[in-house]
């Protein structure tokens, strides 16, 4: 071992998160690129500069998910690593190729159309309630071809959630937690045995029929408790990410009506009275950007999380054999030497030709690792701002709320707005 060995200046501990975390780690992240957070549960190294962010998702070096994660996620893909990891990759990819995204905008078209129906003029919204539904439903129509028990999804994503806020916040896990998230899960584990029994030996072509197809004799080894797993991951990937996508956009657009103005102008222009598919995708480009800047603000997935399973360098720094570190999403894109103003919400900041780093912004991950239904969620967020703001305008009645640190970035309260309808 080398004796310039040196760990990265310590500022705090877990117990000091408070009520807000990521205040306070914006603060500590002032102190250097990297900095240790200390913790009974051992420490944490919150790394803060693009560069490193890269270093650390293209390098070689011995990066693996933390415990937390693969307790959760199993085999699934999100959890795991080498070859395994490189085999299960591609065989999901083919879920995910454009003429399968093209054909899932059909639907969520539809979906977003059912959606604009149900609300009616002056009707106030719980943003989380309400796209939590949105997305469901979206998943369970394409990649599920349309079975599943709703309620038994939203339950085990919310109990998990609530266990993570727990993990993240240091200090010890309460019993109720646990048993509810266990009580949860065995419900969903319950209900996707017997999607996986009424998909055996047929000829479906949603996403569990897929895996069946690859089967136990592949690389990937989809075994029905592998096939169990990679669909429990993936349902925690895609459901809640998204759902607060749309809910920090529509937050963010409530309280800045100058945008949501603009908004209206492009889906005037582009959508014509016609309710969003496919064919307008391309043209929604200011949509996009508003989409990317509330994944600025609010990235859902607020830190890549890595556990090095050797003694690794960084920035000058050790950090030592199962070390957590967090590369921050969220401190990153709000840091000014790379955003100006970085807590205005200026969707246009988009539209220039910039030369920030290449990971200044990254809310779909980085590096080979990077989200796999990127494609899918910005389809889905794009028809759903568009079908939205083609026929309201939001007033905003949750003025102010605080991020808590769960497996998400939660809002510590419901967000509120009022559907006006445009004439
Ligand atoms: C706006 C919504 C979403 C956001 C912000 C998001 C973000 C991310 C991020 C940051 C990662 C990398 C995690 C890491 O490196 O530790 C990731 C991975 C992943 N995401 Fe997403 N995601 C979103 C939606 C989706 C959707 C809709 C799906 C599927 C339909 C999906 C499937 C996955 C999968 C399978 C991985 C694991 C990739 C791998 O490890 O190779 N995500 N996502």
């Amino acid at each position: 071992m080398s004796t310039d060995r040196q760990l990265p200046p310590t500022v705090g501990t877990t117990e000091e998160y408070g009520a807000s975390p990521f205040e306070q780690w914006a603060e500590w992240a002032r102190v250097d690129d990297v900095v240790r957070i200390t913790g009974e549960e051992g420490d944490r190294y919150l790394v803060t500069h693009p560069e490193l962010v890269e270093e650390v998702v293209f390098g070689d070096g011995p990066f693996a998910k933390t415990e937390g994660i693969q307790q959760q996620f199993g085999r699934g893909l999100v959890a795991e690593h080498g070859e395994q990891w490189r085999a299960q990759r591609g065989a999901m990819q083919p879920a995910f190729i454009p003429d399968r995204i093209e054909s899932y905008a059909e639907t969520i078209g539809e979906i977003v159309a059912d959606t604009v129906d149900t609300i009616d003029d002056g009707a106030v919204l719980d943003l989380r309630e309400l796209f939590a539904e949105f997305t469901m439903e979206v998943m369970v129509e394409t990649l599920f071809g349309g079975s599943g028990d709703d309620e038994a999804i939203r339950t085990a994503v919310d109990r998990l959630n609530e266990w993570f806020l727990q993990q993240n916040t240091g200090g010890e896990t309460p019993e109720s937690v646990v048993s509810e998230r266990d009580r949860a899960m065995k419900r969903l584990v319950g209900m996707i045995d017997e999607m996986i029994a009424d998909r055996r030996g047929g000829d479906g072509d949603d996403f569990l029929s897929m895996l069946l197809s690859v089967g136990p004799d592949s690389d990937a080894n989809y075994t029905d408790g592998r096939i169990r797993e990679e669909v429990i991951a993936m349902l925690f990937a895609a459901h809640e990410t998204t759902a607060l996508t749309l809910t920090y956009t529509l937050y963010l657009l409530s309280g800045a009506p100058e945008v949501a103005d603009r908004l209206h102008e492009e889906t005037q222009s582009v959508l014509d009275g016609r309710p969003p598919g496919p064919e307008h995708l391309d043209e929604l480009s200011y949509t996009e950007r508003v989409i990317d800047e509330a994944l600025r603000l609010y990235p859902p997935l607020h830190a890549l999380a890595r556990r090095p399973t050797a003694e690794v360098e960084l920035d000058g720094y050790t950090i030592p054999e199962d070390g957590v570190m967090y590369l921050s999403q969220y401190v990153i894109h709000r840091d000014e030497r790379w955003w100006d103003e970085p807590t205005a919400f200026r969707p246009e900041r988009f539209a220039a030709v910039d030369d920030r780093p290449r990971f200044a912004f990254f809310p779909f991950g980085a590096g080979p690792r990077r989200c796999l239904g990127e494609d899918f969620a910005r389809t889905e967020a794009k028809l759903a701002v568009a079908g939205l703001t083609q026929q309201f305008s939001f007033e905003q009645l949750t003025e102010t709320f605080q991020l808590r640190i769960g497996g998400t970035a939660l809002p510590d309260r419901p967000l509120e707005l009022r559907a006006h309808g445009r004439e």
